[in-house]
């Protein structure tokens, strides 16, 4: 028998019963209810409430500005919805880098106020600190390497990372550190994939990969990307599985000339007294 099952509740263990069993771990985003729900009943086994939420949701041009109170309001949506994912819920830009007290209090109003599962925080030994101080509150913490959005000011562009040696060897180092404090999983971002592959191998946690190539423990996709909601967003990556800006365009555009030609509402959608 696999250790996915559909029924089975997935936990951070379990993620890590997949690692080991070869099983490839299914991870998306979600920000609110009606989309967490149809994502946690297709069966996806960790859903991610991910800053990106600042892009999707709020149409800001990076992950900067969106606040720890946003990030509790999208991750209490999710939450009502799911039944058997893990969820992760992204501690955002300014919430953690402070020092390791505001990294566990945040940690721990995400929680307490979200009921999420985990939180997932991005960087290697700048923040490593942080991480083992949440992990002391009893909080699973979930590392995030490679390209970090939250740093975009510092990188100045979103393209791939860790393609020259030093880069690389720090990632490696980072992927090892966060290992050791005892991050249950970490996200690889954007990066070659033989260097992925080098991380999945060494480390014996779960790496869930997003631009990294197949030979990792798992893939993550934001959700709106995938279902072709986000068009203006096309990198090499981005595998999508609908055209959903276009039959929400299709359906915008029918419904506007059945108003206008007062073909809706027709009698059947109409109340009589
Ligand atoms: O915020 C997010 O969506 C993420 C994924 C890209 C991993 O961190």
């Amino acid at each position: 028998m696999s250790v996915h099952t559909e029924a089975r509740k997935v936990t951070t263990h379990t993620l890590q019963e997949m690692k080991r069993a070869g099983e490839p771990i299914t991870m998306l985003t979600a920000y609110d209810y009606s989309l967490a729900k149809l994502v946690d009943a297709a069966g996806v086994d960790v859903i991610l409430v991910g800053d990106s939420a600042s892009n999707v949701m709020a149409g800001q041009v990076t992950t900067v500005p969106i606040t720890l109170e946003h990030m509790i309001y999208h991750a209490q949506c999710v939450q009502r919805a799911v039944d058997r994912a893990l969820i992760v819920v992204d501690l955002p830009f300014g919430s953690y880098q402070g020092n390791s007290k505001q990294a566990l209090d945040s940690s721990i109003r995400i929680m307490k106020e979200a009921e999420a599962h985990a939180v997932k925080l991005e960087g290697g030994s700048e923040v490593v600190e942080s991480i083992r101080r949440i992990l002391t509150a009893g909080i699973p913490v979930m590392g995030h390497l490679g390209l970090t959005p939250q740093s975009i000011y510092k990188f100045g562009t979103y393209t791939v990372r860790a393609k020259e040696e030093e880069e690389a060897e720090k990632l490696l180092t980072d992927a090892r550190l966060l290992e050791e404090a005892g991050c249950f999983a970490l996200v690889l971002e954007k990066i070659p994939r033989e260097l992925a592959s080098r991380v999945a191998k060494e480390v014996s946690i779960p790496v869930i990969g997003i631009g990294a190539g197949p030979d990792v423990d798992g893939q993550v996709l934001v959700l709106h990307d995938m279902l072709g909601i986000t068009m203006d967003f096309s990198p090499r990556f981005l595998r999508r599985y609908l055209n959903l800006a276009e039959s929400i365009d299709g359906a915008v555009k029918a419904y506007c000339a059945d108003v206008r030609s007062k073909d809706f509402p027709n009698e059947e959608e109409s109340y009589s007294s």
